[in-house]
């Protein structure tokens, strides 16, 4: 007991004491242009800068200016843009960082505005030419204003990324985000209630485009009234083509062009039925993180209700935001949350876990499962993927039904074995690869395809069959009596992610 009281009290007289105060971020226009933003070195091993010019930072924005800067020269640590046009008058909004000692510290809120321009040295000079400034020197910049309160909570940050749950200094987490920098261990980094209406765009894109490779299920993707966002839930509904634009459309053509958010001039964006070839029979939605947050391990954390009916599987997963090691066939990996296969027979099997190929034995190799003892689309469940260097693990409601670890050699090892093309591609990487790099938050609906259900006597098409859509279209009176409206939809109640 007396122990741990003294300890505790050295470490409060020594935060008082020693409370370590990162010195004030310096600001200079140079002539003729140029911004130069440095702090003195005190041991540090990494200074960062952030700042948008005459706008204010919302939240933890990246800022137009984002920069690490990994090295001290002179004595200083020094961001520099020397295309950076400022005028007396312009006001740089601000935020910065350092590392010391395995800490990180912040400092937010920071403002400064353009009172002289100096030289390369540091010394005013006219703005007029650029000529020292010797007789009348101007008066003194203003004094800068950084916010003390390191643990100042921010105004909400636009995209309700990077909320703030952390104190400064922080240790340091193993987790990366598109914003630069660190990140605290056990920062939330990413939340949506879905409490209030879908930020288009702002959070969210929602995808506009035909899937195709690899999986090619047979629905489009619309930003449409079957994707809703109601009772504090976001709802993804599957809907039949002909419900909206008229019976007999599957023959017809549809352009998405204007709004596709896949490539266009390919099939992703516009297509035209032929023959057996119809257009996708069933219209859903997916809406993605991509554009907006990405990261690198941690853990996602989904309440969702599953979808149920036939041939239907929700997307929960994580995708690779630049598919470092290929586009085709998962070649960058693929890590699905939870998903759960609609048809009733199926449906009380959870699954999730890394993918790493489009077809099997591989596609499932490393998939986890749990049966449940209740359809999974009765109830909603919290489902989780914890993602690190060295493993991915899956919990449904607090308890881990699953763990995957890459071999010694990585998974090029396991994947080589089943012939995957990628495995190569892996050795580039670490042995987590390609589960090395940033991943993006999707959450979509799919219905059949070529991959995700095996072929069986009861099933309406066969995965290689040309006219798999149009088989499964045609068969339509034995699936579409069950989905009904409300519990084929997928529901969404949140999503986090959490720094490791
Ligand atoms: C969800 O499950 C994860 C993993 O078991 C757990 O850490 C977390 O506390 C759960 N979240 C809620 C809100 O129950």
């Amino acid at each position: 007991m007396k122990w741990v009281f003294v300890l505790l009290l050295c470490v409060f007289v020594f935060d008082v004491v020693f409370g370590y105060e990162v010195p004030p971020a310096k600001l200079e226009a140079l002539y003729p242009k140029g911004l130069r933003v440095s702090i003195p070195d005190d041991g540090f091993t990494l200074f960062a800068f952030h700042g948008k010019l005459n706008e204010e930072m919302e939240g933890l924005e990246a800022g137009y200016w984002s920069r690490d800067i990994t090295k001290a020269k002179n004595g200083r640590w020094t961001f520099r843009d020397r295309n950076a046009e400022l005028k007396i008058g312009d006001k740089v909004y601000f935020w910065t960082y350092v590392i010391k000692n395995g800490l990180g510290y912040r400092q937010d809120n920071g403002e400064w505005t353009v009172t002289e321009f100096v030289n390369d040295a540091g010394n005013p000079v006219n703005p007029q030419d650029g000529s020292p400034v010797v007789a009348a020197p101007l008066p003194s910049p203003a004094p800068l204003s950084v916010s003390s309160d390191q643990n100042q909570a921010y105004s909400e940050p636009a995209g309700r990324a990077i909320p703030p749950n952390i104190q400064y200094p922080c240790e340091l987490s193993l987790s990366k985000v598109n914003v630069p920098g660190f990140v605290c261990r056990g920062q939330l980094l990413f939340e949506d209630n879905f409490n209030s209406a879908l930020e288009r765009g702002k959070i969210w894109t929602p995808e506009i485009k035909f899937p195709g490779e690899p999986d090619f299920p047979f629905n489009v993707y619309l930003n449409d009234r079957n994707l809703q966002v109601r009772d504090g839930m976001l709802i993804i509904k599957p809907i039949t083509l002909e419900s909206k634009y008229g019976e007999d459309y599957v023959r017809q053509s549809l352009d998405i062009t204007a709004r596709c958010t896949g490539i266009i001039g390919t099939a992703e964006c516009a297509r035209e039925a032929s023959g057996p070839q119809i257009l996708p029979p069933i219209i859903t939605s997916k809406i993605t993180t991509k554009n907006k947050f990405a990261f690198k391990y941690g853990r996602v954390e989904i309440r969702a209700r599953m979808p149920i009916g036939d041939w239907i599987y929700p997307e929960i997963q994580l995708e690779p935001r630049d598919h470092i090691y290929g586009i085709t066939n998962y070649a960058s990996g693929l890590l699905r949350i939870a998903t759960i296969k609609g048809n009733a027979e199926f449906a009380k099997k959870l699954y999730a876990g890394p993918i790493m190929s489009d077809s099997e034995p591989y596609r499932s190799f490393y998939l986890q499962q749990k049966q449940g003892v209740d359809l999974w689309s009765r109830d909603f469940h919290n489902y989780t993927l914890d993602w690190r260097p060295g493993s991915i693990s899956l919990y449904v409601d607090g308890e881990q039904y699953g763990a995957v670890s890459p071999p010694a050699e990585g998974f090029y090892k396991t994947a080589s074995e089943n012939n995957v093309a990628a495995a190569a591609q892996w050795l580039r990487g670490t042995v987590m690869a390609p589960f090395d790099d940033m991943f993006f938050v999707s959450l979509g609906l799919n219905v059949g395809g070529v991959h995700e259900f095996a072929d069986a006597p009861n099933k309406p098409w066969t995965n290689r069959a040309t006219k798999a859509m149009l088989n499964f279209w045609n068969a339509r009176d034995q699936w579409y009596s069950t989905w009904y409206d409300d519990s084929s939809a997928l529901e969404v109640d949140y999503v986090r992610v959490y720094a490791l």
